[in-house]
């Protein structure tokens, strides 16, 4: 098909933008593809799977992200976005081809798997028709893109001015859309004076509002993504670990979180004890930056990054164990309702989601589990048949023994507390998250067990206190 000649000769006849391909129409390139066309620019997304180019050409997302609809069907419409399975094709009437495929965790292995960047860069690089930028913008270990960059040196046609740059991304499930607007960032690694000049050109609107461009080369751009992860990843298990610490010395982890936030250096964000992450992210990443640490022999990262792991691992086993405890050491044939099953609120990813893990041990475990969640019904249906699910909050504390909280919808936190109490057989809830006003929720009712270890210490407490006035020793106040 006849393509583009060079955004080069074509800037000189006077065109204003490059065109942009984007490979992989997921949560990251569905959103990166409608927010380059919000920009402006004139936009073509490539899958590899008709169904959802048909959805999407449709106007139609196949997953839930807020504003995301609204501004797909915008650009389908104004005529500035549409969507094709044919790379060559999309490759030939583009000058910047973003690569937004997966880098999912390999099955059996912590390391990432990388097939698919692999396939999307030596597809656009066979298929180039004229000088064009290749733009990774999938998480992939840190050493993937000078691999790649020779590769696409090789495979380009002769005589055409291919390049590879690295563009990590940053976006939020639940903020896709002004995440990718507005980014905090743009890191460019690898970028030649002209590739970089063309993704100012791409990044004009958030560079003009002044989002903060950081020029790098390509192993710091990858290593910035999957740091930022393993940071944010960091923040939470350090707060679950304070917060075991908290429920053994009697202390309330959330007051603490907030007098913490108001460091500046610290920051109240990722401090919310609960459940841990989860998500189509973190997890791997973290797991897969675990891996190309301990092969690069950067030790300390590797055993960081476990400790981690382990103590978020731990905090699902810790709310099961909870539960289990809360229904006097068996939950057979106990009914369970469970208000959450998204890794997190706004979203109805259930990837490697607390919230379902959870529930799915119990049911496991014999309860009979019902789970509600506004948005994520669909997804965890699909991914655990045999729970059982309700079509509201009511359905699932109805004749409930014990209620578990394990993701922080809004709506979970606002509800009814004393309606709630009203459905169920015993009042007995466990907040996953942290999320609920604890003292409202009490006096509808609600009964919050304390943590095993907690009723522990506080006996400990009863005993110590008591010998120590038995002995008239004074106590010793803690360091
Ligand atoms: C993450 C990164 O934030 C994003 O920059 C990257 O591009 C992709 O991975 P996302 O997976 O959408 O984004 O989720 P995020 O908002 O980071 O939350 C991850 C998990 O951490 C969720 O399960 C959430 O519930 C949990 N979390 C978050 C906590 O347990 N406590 C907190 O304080 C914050």
């Amino acid at each position: 098909m006849a393509g583009l000649t060079s955004f080069d000769e074509r800037h000189g006849d006077g065109a204003a933008r490059p065109a942009i391909s984007v490979i992989g129409t997921g949560y990251l390139g569905a959103t990166h593809a409608a927010a380059m066309a919000e920009m402006g620019f004139d936009v073509i997304g490539v899958d590899v799977d008709p169904a959802k180019v048909a959805a999407l050409s449709a106007g139609i997302i196949p997953f839930f992200e807020p504003g995301l609809p609204e501004l797909l069907q915008k650009h389908v419409a104004s005529g500035r976005l549409r969507f094709t399975t044919d790379l060559a094709e999309a490759t030939a009437l583009s000058d910047v081809h973003f690569i937004c495929v997966g880098t999912p965790q390999q099955r059996g292995s912590n390391a990432a798997d990388l097939r698919f960047v692999d396939t999307a860069v030596e597809q656009v690089a066979r298929a180039l028709t004229h000088d064009g930028v290749i733009v990774g913008k999938s998480t992939v270990p840190v050493g993937t893109a000078a691999r790649l960059q020779r590769l696409v040196s090789l495979l380009a046609p002769a005589g055409i001015d291919a390049e590879l740059a690295w563009n990590p991304e940053f976006l939020r499930e639940g903020k896709a859309v002004g995440d990718t607007l507005h980014p905090d960032r743009i890191v460019l690694g690898g970028a030649s004076e002209r590739s970089e000049a063309l993704l100012r050109m791409v990044y004009a609107a958030p560079i003009a509002e002044g989002t903060p461009v950081v020029v790098c080369d390509l192993p710091t751009a990858e290593l910035v993504k999957v740091s930022a992860n393993a940071f944010l990843a960091t923040k939470i298990s350090f707060i679950n670990s304070i917060s075991e610490l908290c429920d053994l010395a009697g202390a309330d982890v959330s007051v603490l979180a907030d007098a913490l936030g108001h460091d500046v250096r610290i920051g109240r964000q990722f401090l919310n004890a609960g459940l841990g992450f989860g998500g189509g992210c973190l997890p791997k990443d973290i797991r897969a930056l675990m891996f190309r640490a301990t092969e690069l022999g950067a030790h300390s990262a590797a055993s960081l990054l476990q400790q981690v792991d382990e103590i978020n691992m731990g905090r699902r086993q810790r709310i099961i164990e909870q539960a289990v405890e809360a229904l006097g050491g068996s939950v057979l044939n106990r009914r369970i309702g469970v208000l959450g099953a998204a890794f997190k609120p706004n979203t109805d990813d259930v990837r490697d989601s607390p919230a379902l893990n959870v529930a799915a041990a119990l049911h496991l475990r014999g309860a009979q589990v019902v789970v509600y969640d506004p948005e994520a019904m669909d997804t965890a249906r699909r991914l655990f048949p045999t729970l059982s699910y309700g079509e509201s909050m009511t359905d699932a504390a109805r004749g409930a023994d014990l209620v578990l909280v394990l993701t922080e919808w809004t709506e979970f936190i606002e509800a009814d507390a004393a309606e709630l109490a009203s459905f169920a057989t015993s009042t007995l809830i466990i907040d996953g998250r942290n999320c609920l006003d604890r003292a409202a929720w009490e006096s509808a009712g609600w009964i919050f067990p304390q943590t095993p270890a907690a009723v522990d210490a506080q006996q400990q407490e009863i005993v110590g206190s008591r010998t120590t006035r038995a002995r008239n020793i004074p106590a010793i106040a803690a360091s």
